[in-house]
């Protein structure tokens, strides 16, 4: 049941589906609720969906199926009073290099029918709010990276919305300046009491900054969770060895006797290595070493890993997220803040 008033979650989704015209079916029956306040992320490569459910629940696009709520109101039946809740950032910068930011601000206003009297000191809100206060009267030709993405998140917080939509907030920009963004959009939650729904690629975006995710793969949601609690999911920590070469029966004992070892979950191959998922991966150390010692066997290497996101994410969906497919996204990323500061 969809929720109404000010009871209702954030966001409520229900059997959200998309087919696009020619077939293609980039959502396939979603179905989620995010809190007031939580800052959730929505993980998974490209092409899974996360653009068009983002489109949905902002009312870019109609959904085929299934229902969605925000902030209490129906995408479809009350899309008008969804976008004044709603701030929106997509995942192409959209601000203006000939303007100043201050302009580009503006123009948002304008599109917002913020009246004209209270332009100004909406403006000077969200420049404080994404620290370009300073900086405002600048071409936004001469902006850093991070200091246009700030200045694309002020242009959606301009009609002060509860809940904010970013799509791949940080793609194509360097580590330092994705912490820098990071770190405002916390403050946009902890000051503001923003509901964040935000998109992205990024394993460790994902794991610092969202309190909840989901794990998106050819329109379907795969696991969803606290980054925390889907690692502890997973069943405990790996360990890695091989044996030297020869090691032949003795290898094969020890590896029967690690099986009955207390702790340990799990024992399979993957070619040359063994793989070990144990509780307390750093006390079971010791005793692979114990188990190959007592059986006649040596060890060559050995490696211990606890759970990340990744192996979450390679868990759920069978296949690594950092795939070639992403880095080229950045790079046209890349080539398009490069055609804009051509196109001059
Ligand atoms: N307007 C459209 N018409 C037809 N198919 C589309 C359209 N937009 C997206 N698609 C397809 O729908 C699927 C989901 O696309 P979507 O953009 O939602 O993915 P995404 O997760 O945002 O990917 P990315 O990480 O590349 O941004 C893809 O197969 C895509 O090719
Ligand atoms: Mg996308």
């Amino acid at each position: 049941m969809v929720h109404a008033g000010a009871a209702a979650p954030a966001i409520e989704v229900i059997d959200l589906k998309k087919i696009y015209r020619g077939g293609i079916e980039a959502v396939k029956g979603i179905s989620f609720q995010i809190e007031r306040g939580e800052i959730f992320g929505f993980l998974g490569p490209n092409g899974a969906g996360k653009s068009t459910t983002i489109m949905m629940l902002t009312t870019l696009i109609k959904p085929t199926g299934g229902r969605a709520a925000v902030d209490g109101l129906d995408v479809v039946k009350d899309a008008y009073r969804v976008r004044t809740r709603l701030g929106y950032v997509s995942q192409d910068l959209a601000v203006d290099d000939h303007l100043t930011g201050r302009e580009n601000l503006i123009l948002q206003a304008h599109f917002y029918h913020i009246p004209r009297y209270q332009i100004k000191a909406r403006i000077d809100e969200v420049l404080e709010l994404v620290g370009l206060s300073e900086r405002c009267d600048d071409r936004v030709e001469f902006y850093s990276g991070g200091m246009r993405k700030r200045l694309d998140i002020a242009c959606g917080l301009i009609h002060r919305p509860s809940i904010l939509f970013l799509d791949e907030p940080t793609l194509g920009l360097d580590i330092q300046t994705r912490h820098e963004i990071w770190r405002y959009i916390e403050r946009l939650r902890s000051e503001n009491k923003m509901t964040i729904f935000l998109t992205t690629h990024y394993m460790d975006e994902a794991d610092a900054l969202c309190d909840r995710i989901a794990i998106i793969d050819r329109g379907v949601i795969k696991a969803i969770d606290a980054p925390a609690a889907l690692k502890d999911q997973l069943g405990g920590d790996v360990i890695f060895f091989r044996f030297s070469e020869g090691s032949g029966d003795a290898a094969a004992a020890t590896l029967a006797a690690m099986r009955k070892l207390p702790g340990v979950k799990e024992i399979s191959q993957r070619g040359e290595e063994n793989v070990v998922v144990a509780r307390n991966g750093d006390l079971m150390l010791p005793r692979v070493f114990e188990a190959a010692q007592k059986n006649g066997a040596r060890i060559e290497s050995v490696t211990l890993k606890r759970p990340t996101l990744d192996d979450v994410y390679l868990a759920h969906t069978g296949r690594a997220l950092r795939d070639q497919a992403a880095d080229g996204k950045e790079e046209a990323q890349k080539q398009r803040v490069r055609m804009r500061r051509a196109r001059r």
